[in-house]
């Protein structure tokens, strides 16, 4: 049998020391992700999985991982605590990945996605949310205002643990926007965290479709609700809203202006989770090579494409990400 560290350098390739962070990931909400791949689920009964893979995860450290494998400076920080927080911990470091996870007293969350090949179909149960008491909240808003100072860019992904209010996301780009006025905020969450965050104007937001039919407060049947929604969106303040529709590809504006960027075609499907997460960590890792957001985009396209590759969370190659950046375009919608 492999032991971890050998189990994940032959999963992730190997450890390479990259100094400096550019980037920074947030994961209030850090997990085990554990994926079952099987034909169907034997309801009531027993199902005995063809394939069985457990990764760090949780929205930021996936947005890490994509940004590591594409070569790029990232530290992770957020809360893992309990038993699957230690082993958490043990998983990033055995992949290399750079980190400052704070240590909680109560246990970080197991998350199960059961992919069932027969229907194509994917199920995800998760854990309960652990507790976070003030004084882990204190120090962790001195880690993230430290690691701010620091960075270009800082992302805020995924759920709030219990024990934090809504305005948590909107707490954090406060002082972060006050101890680092040059850093770029991504936010990526849901529901009232979402909304409250909004208020505090990150540079950069990624609703997905529901994500953003539950801010507006009402469906995107069409094309031209996407359009006006992310032009409503950018109406707050907000530089860049990347709104990803899934198999629909991707519909941004950026200051002002809306462009739209189809999937590419003939790309076999392995897991659609955490394609958000390649996606946003393509465009950090772009935006700090190149500084075109444009560009960045579409990049992060190319890099949510290559985790549909993939059975695990936001596991990209960089040589397949170049590939398909080669294909993917870009067109201005008004
Ligand atoms: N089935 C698919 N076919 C082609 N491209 C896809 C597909 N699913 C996702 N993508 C690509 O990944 C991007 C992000 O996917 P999606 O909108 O599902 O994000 P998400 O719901 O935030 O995902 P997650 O929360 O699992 O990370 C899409 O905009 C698209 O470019
Ligand atoms: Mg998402």
């Amino acid at each position: 049998m492999l032991r971890a560290i050998e189990f994940f350098q032959e999963l992730y390739g190997p450890i390479i020391d990259r100094g400096g962070n550019m980037i920074t990931t947030v994961t209030l909400n850090a997990a085990i992700d554990k994926t079952i791949i099987c034909d169907e689920v034997e309801r009531r009964g027993i199902t005995r999985s063809r394939e069985a893979l457990a990764v760090a995860g949780g929205k930021g450290i996936n947005v890490a991982r994509a940004i590591f494998k594409l070569g790029g400076s990232v530290t992770a920080t957020g809360f893992a605590g309990g038993h699957n927080g230690l082993l958490i911990r043990r998983m990033i470091e055995a992949e290399g990945i750079h980190h400052e996870l704070l240590d909680i007293e109560d246990n970080s969350r197991m998350c199960l996605a059961i992919i069932e090949t027969n229907t194509q179909s994917v199920t995800e149960i998760y854990d309960p949310a652990p507790m976070v008491k003030q004084e882990e909240w204190d120090q962790l808003m001195d880690i993230v205002r430290r690691l701010a100072g620091n960075s270009q860019i800082v992302t805020l992904n995924g759920s709030l643990p219990k024990g934090l209010g809504n305005d948590a996301y909107y707490q954090l780009i406060g002082l972060m926007k006050r101890s680092n006025p040059e850093c770029k905020v991504v936010l990526d969450t849901s529901g009232e965290a979402l909304r409250e965050g909004m208020r505090a104007r990150p540079f950069m937001m990624k609703p997905n479709k529901n994500e953003m039919e539950v801010l507006l407060g009402h469906p995107l049947s069409s094309y031209r609700d996407a359009i006006e929604g992310v032009n409503e969106v950018m109406g707050h303040g907000i530089e860049l809203v990347v709104l990803s529709l899934g198999s629909d590809g991707v519909v941004f504006g950026y200051r002002g202006e809306i462009y739209r960027v189809d999937p590419l075609s003939g790309v076999e499907v392995q897991s659609t989770v955490g394609c958000g997460d390649a996606l946003v960590g393509g465009i950090a890792q772009k935006i700090v090579e190149s500084g075109d957001i444009v560009e960045a985009v579409r990049y992060g396209v190319a890099s949510a494409t290559s985790n549909l590759t993939s059975k695990t969370q936001a596991n990209v190659r960089r040589e397949q990400v170049e590939e398909f950046f080669r294909h993917i375009e870009v067109k201005q919608v008004c």
